[in-house]
């Protein structure tokens, strides 16, 4: 999404006719209450919860059409490799590759960088060359890179933020240099929300020559993601953020790019011939596909993004935007609270810290009152770092499903903890 398409978005009211409390009743682990109090599921950074469409599309392919894949000429496996590559073809459509041999399926996001670390990284970097990253990143999109540091010798450079929590296109020049290789960054911050004008740092880094890969994790599940569009080199995320099950990720690659890469790990399927004189490997992306892969889960993926396109990325972006806007302006009648991260252009994360309460504390006592919120680093240990909380913050992050109610809810109940705490 362009920064254009970005401030759009923050700019919408609720889009009309979306019926969250309609939707949610898809969810049927919304349906319960925590502590004798209903569920308000404010961690959806962390794990979306999922709906119905989704579970029943694995069930059925457990049920009736399981097999392995690529393998065998019977009836079920012939299904579900159909079923399988029709996922790849999915995903495809849902961030706009061009080719689905472009889409990689691997375990997380995390999984997806350390591929490109390992393959990308090893056959293309040597010591002295920098990979450009923000002081924003998640640990996926760090530690990854500091591994090639100690391994080959090249450097890991941050570009610093702002106090509110902002990537300026100015800082990121500033950071690029002769020795820079790849920018890595964050399309969304999982810590604090903030949006980073990942078209600008593209054509920026590709004015250099210098490829790009996006952490997509925390944008795929909140706006509408064009890879072509943007012309990521690289664009990563996670299905569980997605709606969809754990154990499966997207590394899409260009193909051009991909194309060039060795394999990551080595095993079944991966090969077209295998002898001891030597092995043949196959092209992407059954050469990263290594092994019997998380099928069912692949399946699974396909069904929640079939689910959120079919209420569309663009109407849940909106919904999510006036959520943030409730929430932010309801959390700062809270006496004592702060927001971390004011950035101008957010998706769909609160954070906060509330004057002399430890984030830890707050987010427990508000689990008795059925509040469910992320507290701490929020695997993100340099940003908070950088605002200085090493106590880290309260996240409440919203979904699809998520309504003003639930905001209501989680408002009144923190006023009570913060009482508590005084
Ligand atoms: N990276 C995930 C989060 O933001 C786990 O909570």
């Amino acid at each position: 999404m362009s920064q254009n398409q970005a401030a759009e978005l923050f700019t919408c009211a609720a889009p009309r006719g979306f019926d969250a409390a309609r939707l949610r009743r898809d969810f049927p682990a919304l349906d319960q209450q925590i502590n004798g109090k209903p569920l308000v599921y404010l961690d959806s950074a962390a794990s979306a919860q999922k709906p119905l469409q989704m579970l029943e599309a694995m069930e059925r392919f457990y049920r009736s059409d399981y097999a392995n894949i690529h393998r065998g000429v019977h009836e079920l496996s012939g299904r579900a490799t159909a079923q399988y590559e029709a996922a790849r073809a999915s995903v495809r459509r849902f961030i706009n590759a061009a080719d689905e041999h472009e889409i990689v399926f691997t375990r997380n996001a995390t999984e997806a960088v350390n591929l490109v670390a390992a393959s990308w990284g090893r056959r293309n970097l040597k010591a002295g060359d920098e990979v450009l990253v923000t002081a924003l990143e998640h640990h996926a999109n760090i530690v990854p890179w500091q591994m090639l540091e100690a391994e080959l010798g090249i450097k890991l450079v941050a570009v610093p933020i702002s106090d509110a929590g902002e990537v300026t296109i100015e800082a990121v020049r500033a950071c690029l240099t002769l020795h820079t290789k790849l920018v890595s960054v964050a399309h969304v911050s999982n810590a604090l929300g903030t949006i980073l004008p990942v078209a600008e740092i593209i054509a920026l880094a590709h004015g250099r020559n210098i490829p790009v890969l996006i952490d997509g994790c925390q944008a795929v599940c909140h706006m509408p993601v064009d890879v072509r569009g943007l012309g990521a080199d690289f664009y990563v995320f996670s299905g569980h953020k997605l709606y969809g099950p754990t154990g499966i990720g997207v590394l899409y690659g260009r193909a051009e790019v991909l194309a060039d890469m060795p394999p990551y790990q080595g095993g079944g399927d991966m090969i077209e011939t295998v002898s001891f004189k030597g092995t043949v490997f196959k092209e992407p992306p059954f050469r990263f596909e290594a092994g019997t892969p998380a099928i069912a889960e692949a399946i699974g993926l396909a069904a929640a993004i079939d689910y959120v396109s079919a209420i569309g990325m663009s109407r849940i972006a909106a919904h999510e935007q006036d959520l943030l806007a409730y929430a932010t302006e309801r959390l700062k009648g809270i006496d004592g609270l702060r927001l971390v991260g004011t950035a101008k252009e957010k998706a769909s994360a609160i954070s906060f810290v509330i004057e002399g309460a430890h984030p830890g504390d707050i987010g427990t006592l508000l689990d008795k009152y059925g509040v469910a919120v992320r507290t701490g680093h929020h695997c993100a240990q340099p940003v908070m770092e950088r605002l200085g909380l090493p106590g880290g913050t309260v996240r409440a992050s919203f979904g699809l499903y998520n309504t003003h109610e639930d905001i209501d809810r989680f408002v009144a109940a923190l006023k009570e903890v913060r009482e508590m705490l005084r």
